[in-house]
């Protein structure tokens, strides 16, 4: 198994919402975490149909072009009266006909989705956000966490924090949508607490714990 001893590694996402996610995970273990945006690196084709497959192409791409451990995320919302779509596609029900995201649009489109399959009543409205990491190395080497978040899709959309579809996710046990949530709320872990809530934050925990000797 190789090692993460240089304490560099590469965020393998241009993604915008998720990188300030991961800076706020790396934190406290003193790595350096630069992100494949910043080194310039394009953004590769996500064809895949699992999430690890995507999560595969993003990280090793990384690897491979930087010499440098890499970590990706490939992350959706699948939704159960949709069987399970979005799913690897949640970023694709964004892309507009001018190449750009629009995630009121896919907010909204899900929300279509729900309707036509009469799905009216909170406990028909289930789903979950699942998050899988990838950690590869230059040599293609890989390895994978998952983490996942239960809860109920909302109407209309609520906050204006986080990015994507955290709006119209209501998660389990809480009544304030990840869009209402601090960042310390919606994925905030220290090493040695308990369990994180968002899905990200759940499969960097077990990263973490793997291979960052923590707690
Ligand atoms: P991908 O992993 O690049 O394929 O993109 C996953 C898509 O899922 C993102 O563009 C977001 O729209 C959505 N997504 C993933 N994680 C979250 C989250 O924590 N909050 C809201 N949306 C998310």
């Amino acid at each position: 198994m190789h090692s993460l001893d240089g304490k560099k590694i590469v965020v393998a996402s241009h993604n915008e919402g998720k990188l300030r996610e991961f800076a706020d995970l790396m934190g406290p273990f003193g790595f350096e975490a630069k992100s494949a945006k910043a080194y310039g690196l394009p953004e590769p084709d996500e064809t895949g149909t699992t999430f690890e497959e995507n999560a595969y192409i993003k990280a090793f791409a990384a690897a491979k072009a930087t010499g440098l451990p890499a970590l990706s995320d490939d992350s959706g919302l699948c939704v159960d009266a949709l069987d399970g779509a979005p799913g690897v596609y949640t970023a694709n029900w964004a892309e507009t006909a001018d190449g750009t995201r629009d995630f009121g649009m896919a907010m909204q489109r899900t929300e279509v989705a729900l309707q036509e399959v009469g799905a009216a009543e909170p406990g028909r409205r289930t789903g979950r956000f699942v998050a899988v990491i990838c950690l590869a190395f230059p040599d293609g080497e890989a390895e994978y966490y998952r983490g996942e978040a239960e809860g109920t899709l909302v109407w209309p959309p609520r906050g204006e924090l986080g990015f994507g579809y955290d709006p119209v996710f209501l998660p389990n046990g809480f009544d304030k949508t990840f869009g209402e949530m601090s960042a310390e709320q919606k994925h905030g872990w220290k090493p040695g607490q308990p369990e994180a809530l968002s899905h990200r934050a759940r499969a960097f925990q077990k990263f973490a714990r793997a291979r960052l000797g923590s707690a």
